[in-house]
Parts: structure tokens; C-alpha cells; sequence
């Protein structure tokens, strides 16, 4: 099985990640994670000193890597994943895809608490995160909503993911 997890920062991917990977028994892979180990420098650092251009590329190779060298695995997306370099065609070709996709109020809260790993919102107050969120959610939303699988509600429990997965 490949399950790609999608969705905006602040979504719970990386939650919800580890929590069905170890429910189905799949190799657990983050993909901003994987990215920092190989350029051995955190995403706000190598969008600054690089840029995000440097970034979306990489992004995008290690989402191909990864999904063509391994059978089996839960791989969470970074919130620009999907939007670039066909990276939905890709994911829909190779696994499942599955868009977290949590009210804005409820994403907002979270990005709150780790906004400074984040680049894209690093310095926003907490008036300019909503509109910001709202801003690019609206953008990303064609790219998130071609995914098999749309969880939009702020309560989400395995047993749901665990159906949805199983009939996709
Ligand atoms: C980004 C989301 C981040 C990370 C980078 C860019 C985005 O991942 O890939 O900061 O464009 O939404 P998370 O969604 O895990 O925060």
C-alpha cells in the first residue's frame, strides 16, 4: 500500500501520519524530514539561503524517489507538495491520496504554536495567518481537492481514515 498525505501546514499530517502508518504496518516517511537530512539544514534555512525555487525541486525529486524505490509506505507531504511539478498526476498514478482538511480557525490554532519553523509564515501576526490561510488555501484547494480520499472535518478518528482507506 502507498497513502500520500496531503493538505495545508497545520493540517495534523505529520499526526495523522505516524498514527496510520503504524496502524497498517508501513514504513513512515516525512517529507520535509527527509529533505532536512539530506541537506543537513532545516526548510526555513534552505529557503533563505537557497530559495524556495531550490526547495519545490527538491520536493519534488524526493517525492519521486521515494515513492519509485519503495513497495510500501505512508509518505506526509510538506502543505506545497501537491501543488507543484505534477506532483497530484504523480501521487494519484503510484498510491492514495488523502487530503487533511481541518476549518481554518482550527489550522490557524495550530499554525500558532510552530509558526516559526515555517517559512511562508514565519513573521505574520495573527490577523495576517488567517487571511494569509485563507489566501492560499483558496489557491491549493484544485490541486488538494483531486485527491481519492477528502477528510474536512476537524474531528477525525482512525476507525474513519481506516474505512475510507480500505474502500479506496
Ligand atoms: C510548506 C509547508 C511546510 C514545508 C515548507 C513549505 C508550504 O510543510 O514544506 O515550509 O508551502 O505549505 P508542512 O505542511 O509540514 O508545515
Amino acid at each position: 500500500m502507498k497513502l500520500f498525505l496531503i493538505g495545508f501546514m497545520g493540517a495534523g499530517k505529520s499526526y495523522w501520519g505516524k498514527q496510520l502508518a503504524g496502524h497498517f504496518g508501513l514504513p513512515y516517511f516525512d517529507l520535509d524530514e527527509v529533505i532536512v537530512e539530506r541537506e543537513d539544514m532545516s526548510v526555513a534555512d534552505i529557503f533563505s539561503e537557497k530559495g524556495e525555487e531550490y526547495f519545490r525541486t527538491l520536493e519534488g525529486e524526493v517525492l519521486r524517489e521515494l515513492t519509485l524505490s519503495n513497495d510500501a509506505f505512508l509518505i506526509s507531504c510538506g502543505g506545497g507538495t501537491p501543488c507543484f511539478s505534477d506532483a497530484m498526476d504523480f501521487m494519484n498514478a503510484n498510491g492514495i491520496t488523502i487530503w487533511l482538511n481541518p476549518s481554518v480557525p482550527v489550522i490557524v490554532e495550530r499554525l500558532q504554536r510552530k509558526q516559526y519553523k515555517r517559512p511562508l509564515i514565519q513573521d505574520l501576526s495573527q490577523e495576517d495567518l488567517t487571511a494569509f490561510t485563507e489566501k492560499k488555501l483558496a489557491e491549493r484547494q484544485p490541486f488538494y481537492e483531486q485527491s481519492q480520499i477528502i477528510i474536512s472535518d476537524d474531528e477525525v478518528s482512525l476507525e474513519t481514515f481506516d474505512k475510507l482507506i480500505r474502500n479506496a
